[in-house]
């Protein structure tokens, strides 16, 4: 892959040259333009090839076979742990365990963690911004063992209101479960600060990484978070991998989610011990070629540099609220930047978002629309959908162009033009 950034510049025609579905026309010869990379995110050629390499040259089981296939997929399931550790800046690649994506990777913690340690009495301490995924789990273990969950409060424009944070952090709270990133209007949470904060009243802290992993630099250390979760495929990866990072003492005191193989330590008629941390978590058989591909977009996003995709992907948000808050009637939901990445949520006067989703495809400007899996976020916004345009590395202003443009062109088929 040739180098293709320059200081915190990218050569973004470059990287768009290393995504093949990007060069592809769409029926009738129109554009692409992906604008949902907060769903998933386009892959880069050397993904697809890596995954490919793997079914077509060594594919077998993991951690099964001594022979030599069996030997190089474990190596290449090792080689991505180590790598991840190095991405997280974790301090050991035990406490990176592989799982199908973040979902499991909360529920992990929320089934694994959560079960054993939260008791009636004890808080939770979620926020309305929570995707359903890091909002769920926590919901439903504390029902189960009669624990409360407080909503840290937002401010107008939807960020944490951290001066107001100790109206419902105490003694009682347990486990602080907040985002890296919102999905939806792609505010960006003070992780570091929350940290000190939930350790200062002997709480931990799980993040959801899923939408701040691929945007922007991750350090567990510096941000003395206990988890985070992440997924593959929005970080350029495979579908079907995804991360859950924990602190190593948390990990080995925690119990599994799931049983069966490779996650026992001794199994007898009577009963069975576990697995040292990851392999505990880790039970059945791993997306094999999914997670040896994952290497590779972790490879591709180092070699143009995260904090050279940031730089791109906030100029682009910049770019981006600039155009959209000319269209009339248009309306921006959470902060402006420099508070957010690279999403950006909208509504139209008189514009239903899903025809609005619709209408944009015609021109091939490809957004998701609906609650974007945060319905008390939609709530508290008092709408029941919003129409999305996320961001990656490959975005371009183009692409922002091509979106104000074919929004244009809908609200002319509407009759609001
Ligand atoms: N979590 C993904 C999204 O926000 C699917 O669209």
């Amino acid at each position: 892959m040739p180098d293709v950034a320059t200081e915190d510049r990218l050569d973004i025609d470059a990287v768009r040259r290393d995504f093949p579905i990007l060069g592809r026309p769409l029926a009738k010869g129109l554009q692409l333009v992906y604008l949902d990379s907060a769903s998933s995110a386009q892959k880069p050629q050397a993904v697809i090839d890596k995954e490919v390499e793997v079914y077509e040259n060594y594919y077998a089981n993991a951690y099964r076979g001594v022979y030599r296939f069996g030997i190089q997929v474990d190596d290449g399931l090792e080689l991505t742990r180590s790598k991840v550790q190095a991405l997280l800046n974790a301090e050991r690649s035990e406490e990176i365990v592989f799982t199908s994506g973040s979902t499991m990777a909360i529920n992990t913690v929320a089934y694994g963690w959560a079960r054993k340690n939260l008791q009636a009495g004890d808080e939770v301490l979620l926020n309305e911004m929570e995707h359903h995924a890091n909002f769920v789990p926590w919901q439903q273990m504390a029902a189960q063992v009669g624990a409360t969950c407080r909503m840290i409060p937002l401010t107008a424009d939807l960020r944490l209101d951290m001066d107001r944070l100790g109206e419902v952090l105490g003694p009682r709270t347990k486990m602080v479960a907040v985002t890296g990133m919102s999905n939806v209007t792609g505010t960006i949470n003070p992780i570091q600060e929350l940290a000190r904060r939930a350790h200062e009243v002997g709480a931990l802290i799980a993040v959801d990484g899923a939408q701040s992993v691929p945007h922007q630099a991750t350090d567990v250390r510096a941000l003395d978070v206990d988890f985070l979760a992440f997924s593959g495929h929005k970080l350029c990866g495979p579908s079907g991998i995804g991360v859950l990072y924990g602190k190593y003492a948390l990990l080995e005191e925690m119990d599994p989610l799931l049983y069966g193989g490779h996650m026992i330590d001794r199994v007898t008629r009577e009963g069975s011990t576990w697995a040292p941390p990851p392999a505990k978590f880790e039970a059945g058989t791993s997306a094999i070629a999914q997670c040896v591909a994952l290497s590779a977009a972790i490879d591709y996003l180092e070699k143009l540099g995260i904090a050279a995709i940031s730089a791109h992907e906030s100029r682009l948000t910049s770019y981006a609220h600039e155009r959209l808050l000319q269209v009339p009637g248009l309306k921006i939901y959470g902060p402006a930047p420099p508070h957010k990445g690279a999403i950006v949520s909208f509504t139209i006067e008189g514009a239903h978002p899903e025809d609005l989703a619709q209408l944009l495809d015609r021109r091939g400007v490809f957004v998701r629309h609906g609650h974007h899996c945060t319905m008390p976020l939609h709530d508290l916004m008092g709408v029941s959908a919003t129409v999305r345009a996320s961001f990656g590395v490959y975005t371009s202003r183009a692409d922002i162009d091509a979106l104000v443009e074919a929004i244009q062109f809908a609200r002319e088929k509407l009759r609001l033009a």
